[in-house]
């Protein structure tokens, strides 16, 4: 039988598949149900800059937008701080898969000092959930991207444990801020965030929330993005994550060089007990094709090891659009 044994950031995990940070991940009793249908690692649900520099005092008195700061004050109350620290703790004590915990953020400000709290309530992982949107026409893209290298230099002088960026898939050049990022020091990358965006309601005339889970056909950008990128930073490991949603999907990310794959949305459409049958999934897809570990197909399909790179890259849609009159 396979052996489904892998590590990710340095962590040992029993098979490649961890729930990403979510709904599913921010109680106990969920966390140990995702544990017992055989998630090998959770990613807490994020803690937001916004509540750290609430909490210590640090956020700027007069904002712009009372509504919003009001909307922050309310939330802050019902999730504070310490209620994140107590659900690291008790993470860690019901479960004893790897226990990560997440911090969405948009700046490298003082809330980094808060990451020390993090690493002393036990989290095994720290994976920076950074969300920069560009509305400034007048800044260049290095200067947003300045934010993610200044994070990772911060980040590294106040903990120990392993941290990692999950990143969204919007840079004109993915593969400078991997790069950039691994010689910081981040062990990992997820790739990629789906963030929270923006529909519009044409008969109320209102700006709504856009569908927040994903759907398979959105594995595609991760797909290509992973197999190039464990080509040209094979060290720095890579969590696949969005549009993961059957044991296909995990084989595909994993042959393309992810060292392991997040799900999300599909366990929100069929349940904790999904993961079972994603692994049960990879297991029999191995033994059928004679694999004993994850090394020995990991990256197998990458941008380096196929006979012809190009189909990752984009002239291939040239081609697939002219053969499709
Ligand atoms: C309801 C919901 C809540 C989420 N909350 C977070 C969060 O707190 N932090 C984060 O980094 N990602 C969050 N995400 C994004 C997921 O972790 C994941 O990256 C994204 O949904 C893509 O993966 P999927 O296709 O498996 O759903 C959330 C997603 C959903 C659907």
């Amino acid at each position: 039988m396979a052996n489904l044994q892998t590590t990710y950031l340095g962590l040992k995990l029993k098979n490649p598949i961890i729930v990403s940070s979510s709904g599913l991940t921010s109680n106990v009793e969920s966390i140990k149900k995702l544990a017992s249908n055989g998630a090998a690692a959770v990613v807490l649900k994020s803690l937001f800059e916004e509540q750290i520099l609430q909490e210590t005092g640090m956020l700027s008195a007069h904002s712009d937008y009372p509504e919003a700061e009001d909307y922050l004050k309310a939330y802050v109350r019902s999730n504070s701080v310490d209620k994140y620290l107590e659900l690291i703790k008790e993470a860690k004590k019901a479960v004893d898969i790897p226990v990560m915990a997440s911090i969405n953020c948009f700046s490298a400000s003082s809330w980094i000092d808060f990451a020390a709290k993090i690493q002393e309530a036990g989290a095994d992982a720290l994976e920076i959930n950074v969300f920069i949107l560009a509305t400034d026409s007048r800044k260049k893209s290095e200067d947003y991207e300045e934010v993610y290298f200044t994070l990772a230099e911060k980040l590294k002088k106040v903990i120990s444990i392993p941290f990692s960026f999950k990143l969204g898939d919007h840079f004109t050049n993915p593969l400078r801020i991997i790069e950039q990022l691994w010689y910081r020091d981040v062990k990992g990358v997820v790739l990629f965030n789906r963030f929270f965006a923006p529909d519009i309601d044409i008969d109320k005339m209102k700006v709504t929330a856009a569908e927040v889970f994903s759907n398979p056909a959105d594995i595609r950008d991760p797909l290509r993005w992973v197999a190039i990128a464990n080509q040209v930073v094979p060290k720095i490991d890579i969590s696949a994550s969005t549009g993961v949603h059957d044991g296909e999907a995990v084989v595909k990310l994993l042959l393309a060089g992810a060292k392991s794959v997040q799900v999300c949305s599909t366990l929100y459409k069929h349940g904790h007990a999904h993961i079972k049958s994603l692994v049960d999934f990879l297991s029999a897809w191995m033994d059928k094709k004679g694999l004993s570990t994850i090394e020995d197909f990991k990256g197998k399909m990458n941008y380096g090891q196929i006979g012809d790179p190009e189909v990752y890259e984009r002239s291939q849609f040239m081609k697939y659009y002219s053969d499709h009159d």
